[in-house]
């Protein structure tokens, strides 16, 4: 069967698969390896038959370095994806309503799950997904071709969400200054630092292992990020040389929705990245600094569209040993009881 053939796995071409009464909770749990900032898995499900309602948990908002919720948001539109993917690899369609209730805005999304037909393709998406993992490791020095990172980025299809590729040289030396300034930024505020920090082998069901994470004498050196603690020498200038990729998802808007959706495009371009032997670390310092998040709004995106996640893609080493996974909590750790009448 072809990678991309829309064949269906067990319920035969055409036939309908009805969501039964665990639908919401299978969904639910798939979703439970989606990324977050800082692996907080800032999210609580409500799960019935046919619906799935994803809230924010604000218990879990990083509130230095995120007290506006957009990284909490963008981090539950990543697991509204992978949601949505799984609600299709389990043969159901998926329709979603964003922040449906204006009088609770910790509702950010209802899936509503209705028949459908199981999809070869979403299978293997979701597998995809399951496996997935944030690798930090230094990409091999394999250009990333710009037209490819302009097929990845075209590849994207939210609504209200522009994925840009930053390959014009000047473009790139600026990001990457900017990347950098924020990282000092950030490291010389002891409130910030502390924060991150305190998410580092944090636990055994959320939190980053540091274990996962490249030390300061990692060969070949890492590059600058807010997860190294000695950025290496002339860093800069070897990003730029060695050509990593850069995107930039950006939205029209700066709202809830916008990060929302923002995740969301996050899930596909990370899924479409690795379809295409891709590796993808978001980096999300230099939106979450006031003042790298406003030269980036006015330098890279001439003051109209609101930055949201910068991108790093790139090819890791064919012959990298596997990287373990970071921890997630239980699904019944992320439940929310079913209202009554549901
Ligand atoms: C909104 C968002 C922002 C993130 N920012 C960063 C970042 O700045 N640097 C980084 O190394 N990883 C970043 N990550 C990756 C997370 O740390 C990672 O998803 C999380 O630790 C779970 O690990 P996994 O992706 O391997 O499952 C970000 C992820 C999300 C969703």
């Amino acid at each position: 069967m072809s990678r991309t053939q829309e064949a269906a796995v067990t319920s035969g071409a055409g036939s309908a698969a009805r969501p039964d009464t665990t639908a919401g909770l299978r969904v639910a749990e798939a979703a439970l390896r989606a990324p977050s900032i800082h692996n907080t898995q800032p999210w609580r499900w409500r799960a019935s038959a046919a619906r799935v309602d994803l809230y924010a948990d604000r218990a879990r908002q990083l509130a230095v370095a995120d007290p506006d919720g957009r990284n909490l948001t963008i981090s539950c539109g990543a697991a509204l994806h992978q949601a949505t993917v799984a609600a299709r690899a389990h043969g159901w369609s998926a329709e979603i309503t964003r922040l449906p209730d204006p009088g609770d805005p910790d509702l950010l999304a209802t899936l509503h799950l209705r028949p459908g037909r199981q999809l070869y393709e979403a299978v293997q998406d979701l597998q995809a997904l399951q496996e997935r993992r944030t690798d930090r490791r230094r990409f091999t020095s394999w250009p990333v071709p710009p037209e490819r990172l302009a097929r990845l980025a075209a590849s994207v299809g939210v609504d209200q969400v522009r994925v840009v590729p930053v390959t014009a040289a000047p473009d790139r030396v600026r990001v990457e200054l900017l990347v950098s300034r924020a990282t000092t930024l950030v490291k010389a505020d002891r409130r910030l630092a502390d924060e991150q920090r305190s998410w580092l082998d944090r636990s055994e069901v959320d939190g980053i292992p540091s274990d996962l994470l490249p030390g300061p004498g990692a060969q070949p050196p890492s590059r600058s990020s807010r997860f190294v603690e000695e950025p290496a020498e002339g860093d800069v200038r070897g990003a730029i040389e060695t050509s990593d990729g850069l995107l930039m998802i950006a939205t029209d808007t700066d709202d809830a929705e916008a990060w929302l959706r923002t995740g969301e495009a996050l899930g596909q371009l990370w899924l479409h990245a690795m379809n295409d032997g891709l590796s993808v670390v978001p980096l999300s310092q230099v939106i979450e600094v006031d003042e790298t998040r406003t030269a980036l709004h006015h330098e890279l995106l001439g003051g109209l569209l609101h930055p949201q996640l910068l991108v790093r893609i790139g090819w890791q080493e064919i012959a990298r040993s596997p990287l373990p996974r970071t921890p997630r909590r239980p699904l019944a750790d992320v439940l929310v009881a079913e209202a009554p009448g549901h």
